[in-house]
């Protein structure tokens, strides 16, 4: 860990601190959290809203305050000195802007360059998280669903882990069922050797399901036999054990190859791990009366919904929503996890729903007007659509096969790169490897930000030629912008190195200080995305950034001019921000484009 002086936390934060410290000398009385915004007029570049919500507890209890507008004056006048804040003024119900001094803004940001973006990670109230995501089932096909939830997951967790949260990265897998009991008879049928195979050896195990499915929805002894071997599965029959694992482990070599595609880290602890949990688990909320027999079937009832949750079902099977209580028993228990995140599409919404109120009837999780850990999230998201507005699907295959997404998107930025570098007389400059690199880089880039870019609860558009435009809002552009500021610093006979300890950055004209101001808000930008858990927030952070470099390059000369060192420093934390947005969203930046 950073010493404290390092890890002061994000502007807001600091900001916050000082407002929090005036609160408690203007209205000793009264015990209220600072609410400190960035400033919505050109008055201020932060505001504090407390006056007003303070006004309507004091008035009337005898205090010496004649107005909203009073508390603001006093709450200004008793923030403590310190080189932050140039200046405050008071508006209309006592909204205290704050302006930010240039020198300690520039300060901050020559501070980063020298010991790292990690001194800009925010500081979050929660240390240890489960993630739940990717989470594709055995012997099914990896969908464009499982996809969104792993490129999602994967920045989610990667911005917390940046802030410094311990995060348990789960791959749910849907390793158990009954549809194992199938999977095994037609292994054993097809495969009399199957003890012997490779994992690759059964070939396509999407089509292997099909054909499994439709042997049991047609041959009645073979669905015999099946349900058969899910109870002889379940019993830990040896033979039926390692014929599930066998099955387990192709399945896992066909998802490995995407997650090494995507650079995606995920440990699996798939349904049947919590399988052994759920007897116990049941037996508790049934002592403490939450689990009544309906129709067959043990069930919970819910308050505010007509069906209730199943918890076993009538032939005495577990489910989806047993396994997902024991996995949420054993995460906040054994695990010691504070907030435990859910990433799917929101066509599971109902399930989470029910299944966090049942934790909560039980006294699991607190109420959501209660304290604040632990806690549960559905981390939910739209559909992906194809230029028809329907479900998207490729040419010839049902279901989209990742591996070949990123193959095309690659080949695609490839072919535009070697187009343009052979226009401009400069692909002598590149080797063969590095047009490989960089358009992988891009490529995958794009797909993932196009993804990313949306509020991941609208649906999207998948659209090749969208995502990789070198225009508007695209990963393409951002690595332009990346590339275009490297080659700017390459282009200064200075030495940025040198320059990061002993020069200065100054911030006198208007466009340097908009930059500026932009740069040091980083962290609470990061704190953002976490707490709402939208990684869109920063997204959007990065594509503004760069277009405020933009402006600030354009109205700015960098070099050659006067103020050459300290705009070269601006230069370099620009790209040292953009490339920590790039790492947080998954995507390799590139260095020349
Ligand atoms: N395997 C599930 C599916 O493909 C997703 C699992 C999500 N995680 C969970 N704990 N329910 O829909």
């Amino acid at each position: 860990a950073l010493p404290a002086v390092q890890r002061a936390g994000s502007v807001k934060q600091q900001i916050s601190n000082l407002v929090a410290f005036s609160l408690r000398a203007t209205v000793p009385e009264v015990d209220v959290e600072p609410t400190v915004e960035v400033c919505t007029t050109k008055f201020g570049d932060y505001q504090c809203n407390n006056a007003m919500g303070l006004w309507s507890k004091v008035k009337g209890s005898g205090t010496n305050f004649k107005n909203p507008n009073a508390i603001g004056q006093a709450i200004a006048k008793n923030l403590p000195a310190c080189d932050v804040i140039e200046s405050t003024s008071v508006a209309g119900p006592g909204f205290v802007n704050i302006v930010l001094s240039n020198s300690w803004v520039a300060k901050r940001i020559q501070d980063m360059l020298v010991n790292g973006i990690k001194t800009w990670a925010p500081i979050l109230p929660v240390k240890r998280i489960v993630l739940d995501f990717s989470s594709p089932n055995i012997a099914k096909e990896m969908h464009v669903g499982h996809l969104r939830s792993t490129i999602i997951g994967d920045t989610l967790a990667r911005m917390f882990e940046f802030s410094n949260v311990d995060v348990l990265r789960r791959n749910h897998v849907g390793d158990w069922g009954t549809q194992f009991g199938m999977l095994i008879e037609f292994l054993f049928e097809k495969f009399p050797e199957w003890e012997e195979l490779g994992s690759q050896a059964i070939g396509d195990l999407q089509l292997f399901y099909k054909a499994s499915k439709e042997k049991f929805d047609n041959d009645a002894e073979f669905k015999d036999r099946a349900q058969q071997a899910v109870v002889r599965l379940q019993g830990g029959e040896e033979k039926y054990r390692s014929a599930w694992k066998k099955i387990c482990e192709i399945s896992r070599n066909e998802f490995d190859k995407v997650y090494k595609l995507l650079d995606v880290h995920l440990e699996e602890k798939g349904e049947s791990f919590y399988n052994p949990y759920i007897p116990q688990v049941l037996e508790g909320l049934s002592n403490q009366g939450f689990i009544k027999e309906s129709e067959g079937a043990r069930v919970i009832f819910i308050e505010g919904h007509k069906i209730p949750l199943i918890v076993v079902k009538r032939d005495g099977g577990f489910n989806y929503a047993s396994t997902d209580l024991a996995a949420l028993w054993y995460r906040l228990n054994v695990e010691k996890a504070e907030w435990i995140i859910y990433v799917t599409d929101v066509g599971q919404q109902l399930h989470f729903d029910m299944f966090f109120k049942a934790a909560r009837m039980a006294g699991w999780i607190p109420g959501p007007n209660e304290k604040k850990f632990p806690k549960a999230s559905h981390v939910g998201f739209g559909l992906v659509l194809g230029a028809d507005g329907k479900r998207f699907r490729t040419r010839n295959t049902e279901v989209v096969r990742l591996g070949d997404l990123l193959d095309e998107a690659k080949s695609r930025s490839k072919s535009e790169l070697v187009q343009r570098l052979t226009d401009n007389g400069k692909i002598v400059d590149w080797t063969e490897e590095e047009l490989e690199k960089t358009s992988k880089a891009v490529g995958y880039g794009a797909v993932k930000y196009a993804d990313l870019k949306n509020n991941r609860l609208t649906n999207y558009t998948f659209s090749f030629d969208q995502m990789l435009s070198d225009k508007g809002n695209t990963a393409v552009y951002l690595q332009y912008a990346h590339a275009r500021i490297c080659s700017i610093i390459r282009k200064s006979n200075m030495d940025v190195e040198e320059l990061k300890m002993n020069g200065d950055i100054s911030l006198g004209h208007p466009d340097e200080r908009v930059l500026g101001l932009y740069l040091i808000r980083f962290a609470e930008v990061v704190e953002d995305a976490c707490t709402t858990l939208l990684p869109n927030v920063l997204c959007e952070y990065l594509y503004n950034l760069s277009e405020m470099f933009t402006r600030f390059y354009t109205n700015c000369q960098v070099v050659g001019s006067p103020e050459e060192p300290s705009r070269l420093l601006l230069c370099e934390a620009t790209a040292v921000v953009m490339r920590q947005c790039f790492q947080l969203l998954g995507i390799t930046a590139v260095y020349k484009l």
